[in-house]
């Protein structure tokens, strides 16, 4: 069976953290689509929000990660695709809830407000956690009724 694949994206404030996570991907058994930034040279977010939330759409890969200094200007890059739920979290418990109630299928955090650690584990919950479903599916639908919630 072929494996998932997972895009990540990062600025240069993201870089370092994308390359630990890169790692715990192939770790965990994903094949990684990395997007770049691939060094500490100054660049801008939108331009790799945009590249994952594209690569989302084309359905290159299933999930995304993207990262930036506060995650902040690249989850709003990301969100201006439709078929992309990007969710900032800085905890377990927000990464749990946004797979949960927001189906989202890109993780988003701030490599400059959050610890390693915390990061790391941010991305395993996101990507072990499942639907909820139920009450969640007319909800999520809402966020993309031109594509009949897709
Ligand atoms: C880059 O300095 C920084 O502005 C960027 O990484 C991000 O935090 C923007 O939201």
């Amino acid at each position: 069976m072929p494996r998932d694949i997972v895009a990540i994206a990062a600025d240069h404030a993201g870089f370092p953290l994308k390359s630990v996570l890169a790692e715990d991907l192939r770790g965990m058994g994903f094949d990684v689509l990395d997007l770049g930034t691939d060094g500490p040279d100054s660049v801008d977010y939108p331009d790799y929000g945009e590249a994952l939330a594209k690569a989302i759409a084309a359905g290159r890969a299933k999930f995304g990660v993207a990262i930036c200094g506060t995650g902040i200007g690249i989850s709003i890059a990301a969100n201006r695709e439709r078929k992309v739920r990007a969710a900032l979290c800085h905890d377990v418990s927000t990464a749990r809830l946004s797979r949960e109630h927001n189906d989202a299928n890109v993780l988003v955090l701030g490599a400059r407000t959050l610890g390693i650690q915390t990061a790391r584990d941010c991305l395993k919950t996101f990507l072990t956690t499942a639907f909820a479903g139920g009450r969640h599916v007319r909800r999520v639908a809402k966020l993309s009724p031109d594509d009949g919630g897709q």
